[in-house]
This record gives structure tokens, C-alpha cells and sequence, in this order.
């Protein structure tokens, strides 16, 4: 190991991080260890497996997964390896597997929940210690799998949080995606979309709660919005989206940035939804939703204006327009961000249509708005990787953030308390050391739902 645990800590100073930590690859690989090896990671959502058979291949830090729908309903998540000579028993993407599964390479097969179920000719193992009861000859589970609401995360390690309790404070914001349904469910819908970003993955957890950042990273887009929405005499909502970003530092210093342990937290929203409830589409669902839960419930529901929401180590749900960037470390300089979109079952179909929209103005690849960030991230991976300084500053209101049993409040919508609180649980996992993660493997039943 390159780095002590003590070496380790001393690379978070309470106000600013070490650039180690973001073009070091020793310490990627403790991340993937220490963090991905041992936090609840999301993996997928429920409607992305439907029927029995369906998988749904992903990675989980450093390591290739699936999850796939057994026969009994369950949801499991598997490591995509055949246990005879290694190989990836499905290709990356998602399919139906059918009653089991079957490796391409020398047909050994297995049961949905991983568990062996045969190989040809099976008299030439005769005699040897090939055991087809002894789990090493079956495809692993992840020891701990749960699902919230549709949303399944698994974890690597055996020990650790039940999933409520990781999530804490942040499991209003998937309560309140799924409550904007009358049934309460979401289903992923129109397509994912993938951005693979040339730069570390915390960079864009930090820019997520970033408000300092909008109105000069993004000029150029809200700009060419309010130009063109003067030549239109009328600002439509894909523009609105895009104006929101040229708000005055005043504007952003009155938002809350909330701060719960685990790294995770949440922001306010940009968009009025006092506002929204004029548009024909905002008033169909509060519609819907009054039949549903009664008229104060939806106008809770709906009140919720809630920006980015981080779940550290997983990516950001977006409420208010159903979304799920989930961030994908790849290698210390690269990132894959699958952006998914969600359908509320039961709502009038134009909620949908304005989610594929906001998918569409701001996450899409030929989005108008993410290019500009991308950029910065790629300008903060080449700037650290430089001999031009060591630390990364996070003083921004250090000193005031004010403490909740559960976390942080931040005093000012500008504070970077969002950066402290992701390396105050960065610092957390590096001391808590190896030993207790991916390498205590395979002793639960790693299903769920
Ligand atoms: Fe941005």
C-alpha cells in the first residue's frame, strides 16, 4: 500500500484536499477498496429487470455486475463471472437470460440466483474435487442487496448500515421522485443516456451542490437562451431551464444546501413550482395526484422543490424532473455518468414529456449545458495533474455550517460545506482502513424485493 491510513487522512484538511486525490491511481484503487468496496452503491431500478430472466449488466466501482429477476420475483445481483475459467457470462448491456444462464464458453450453467446448475459432460469430473454444491463453482452474490422504493443498491461488503439507515436524510428525495406518481412507482423510460467525462468522479459530486459555478461556467448557454427568447418575445420552458443558471449571486445565496453523513445532501430547487402550477402539464398532475392523495398532500408533493440530490458514491436523483444521474468511476481520470430518466405510472403523459425534455437540455450529450461543465471538470483534471500547487480549496463559509443530529445546514446558499461534507465521509472510509469491505465477500443472500 503507497499510502498509510495516517498518510491517508492527512490529505483532507477541514478547508481544502490534497490534488493527490484526484490524479493519484494508488489511491483510486483504495477508493475502489475502501469506498466502492464497502458502501451501498446503486445498482439499477427495479423496472429495468421486468420479467423473469431479465438482466441488466452495470459496474459497481472496479468490478462488472448484474442484476437479473429470478423466478420467485426476486432481485439478485451478481459478479458477471463464470466460475470455470473467468469469462463474462453476459456481455455489458441488458437482455433475458431465459430460465438460467449459460456461459458462452464452455456452456456451464446456473440458476438465476447464481447457484450451479450443470455443466456438459459432466463424467470427465468425475473423481475430482469439482463440487457442484460448493459455492465457488457458482457465479457470487453480493452479500448485501436492498431495494428502496424500485431503486436496488448492493453492497460488497458483508457488514455495514442497512440501507435506510445509510441513506438517512436523502431517502426524501427518492420518497418525493416516487410520490409525484398517484400510484407511487416510477419506471426507467425513453433510453439511458451515457457521457463518459476525462475526469475524476468526486469533481462531479462536488459541482452538483456548486452554485458559485453557474453563472460563469454556463454564460454562454443561458445567455444564447435569453437571446433567443428575446427574438421569440416568449421564454418556453426549454429556455427557462437554461436562464435559471444566469441568477444573480444574490439569488443563490438565499438557497439551503443541506448535508447529511455519508457524503450525501441535497439543494434547493432553481424553478418555482409555484410558477409551474400555472402550466397546463404542472396542473394535470396536481390533478392527478389530488385524486390520488387529497389536494394537500399533492400540493406537498409538488411544493417539494428540490434541486440536485447527492447519494455519495451512487450519482444524483433529480426530483422535480425525474432523473437519476448515476456516476461511474471508471479510472482516476475517468468517469461514466448513465443518466436515466423515469416515467411516474399514472401521470398524465406530459410529466414525462417535460422529464425527456430536462434529459434532453441538460443532460443529453448534445445538451447545450453539460459541455460547459464538462469542460471545467476536464480543465480541473489537467490543472491538478500540473506542479502549480498542492490543495484544492473548499473555504467558501468554512467554519459556519450549522449542525443537525443528522448532518449539516449550510448558512449561505454559496458555502462549499457540500465539498466539506463529501470529504469529511472521503476521510471517514479511508480511516475505517481495509480489511472489512469487497475482500468479506459472499457470505450473505444477496437478494431483495
Ligand atoms: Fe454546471
Amino acid at each position: 500500500m503507497p499510502y498509510t491510513d495516517e498518510q491517508l487522512a492527512g490529505l483532507v484538511r477541514g478547508d481544502s484536499v490534497h490534488r493527490a486525490l484526484y490524479t493519484d491511481p494508488a489511491i483510486f484503487d483504495i477508493e475502489m477498496q475502501r469506498i466502492y468496496g464497502r458502501a451501498w452503491i446503486y445498482v439499477g431500478h427495479e423496472s429495468q429487470v421486468p420479467k423473469t430472466g431479465d438482466y441488466h449488466t452495470t459496474r459497481l466501482g472496479d468490478q462488472d455486475v448484474l442484476m437479473v429477476r429470478a423466478a420467485d420475483g426476486r432481485v439478485h445481483v451478481l459478479y458477471n463471472r463464470c466460475p470455470h475459467k473467468g469469462a463474462k457470462v453476459v456481455a455489458d448491456g441488458e437482455g433475458c437470460a431465459g430460465k438460467f444462464f449459460r456461459c458462452p464458453y464452455h456452456a456451464w450453467t446456473f440458476k438465476l440466483d447464481g447457484s450451479h446448475l450443470g455443466v456438459p459432460l459432466k463424467q470427465g469430473l468425475e473423481g475430482t474435487s469439482y463440487d457442484p454444491t460448493d459455492p465457488s463453482f457458482s457465479m457470487r452474490r453480493l452479500p448485501r442487496v436492498e431495494s428502496y422504493r424500485g431503486f436496488v443498491f448492493a453492497s460488497q461488503s458483508a457488514e455495514g448500515q442497512p440501507l435506510v439507515d445509510f441513506l438517512g436524510g436523502v431517502r426524501s428525495s427518492i420518497d418525493n421522485l416516487c410520490d409525484r406518481s398517484p400510484v407511487g412507482e416510477v419506471e426507467v423510460a425513453g433510453g439511458i443516456f451515457r457521457v463518459m467525462q476525462r475526469s475524476n468522479w468526486k469533481v462531479f459530486y462536488e459541482n452538483l451542490h456548486d452554485t458559485m459555478h453557474a453563472r460563469v461556467t454556463h454564460e454562454s448557454s443561458y445567455a444564447a437562451a435569453r437571446d433567443e427568447a428575446k427574438e421569440m418575445g416568449e421564454m418556453p420552458l426549454e429556455l427557462h431551464i437554461m436562464d435559471g443558471n444566469g441568477e444573480p449571486y444574490e439569488f443563490w445565496e438565499k438557497l439551503e444546501l443541506r448535508a447529511y453523513d455519508n457524503g450525501h445532501g441535497y439543494m434547493e430547487g432553481i424553478f418555482n413550482p409555484g410558477a409551474a402550477e400555472r402550466d397546463p402539464v404542472s396542473r394535470a398532475h396536481f390533478e392527478s395526484l389530488t385524486g390520488a392523495y387529497g389536494e394537500q398532500r399533492a400540493r406537498e408533493i409538488l411544493g417539494m422543490n428540490r434541486h440536485n440530490t447527492v447519494i455519495y458514491g451512487s450519482g444524483s436523483p433529480h426530483t422535480v424532473f425525474q432523473q437519476f444521474r448515476v456516476i461511474r468511476p471508471v479510472a482516476v481520470d475517468r468517469t461514466l455518468i448513465e443518466i436515466q430518466t423515469f416515467r411516474c405510472k399514472g401521470a398524465p403523459e406530459g410529466v414525462f414529456k417535460r422529464a425527456m425534455l430536462y434529459a434532453n437540455v441538460i443532460n443529453s450529450p448534445s445538451s447545450n449545458v453539460m459541455p460547459d461543465d464538462i469542460e471545467l471538470y476536464n480543465r480541473c483534471q489537467e490543472g491538478n495533474a500540473t506542479r502549480g500547487g498542492d490543495w484544492v480549496s473548499m473555504h467558501r463559509y468554512h467554519g459556519t455550517d450549522r449542525v443537525e443530529p443528522d448532518g449539516m445546514v449550510s448558512v449561505n446558499g454559496t458555502s462549499e460545506l457540500p465539498m466539506r461534507n463529501q470529504f469529511r465521509a472521503w476521510k471517514a472510509y479511508m480511516e475505517a482502513g481495509a480489511g472489512t469491505g469487497a475482500d468479506a465477500t459472499a457470505k450473505g443472500d444477496g437478494a431483495c424485493c
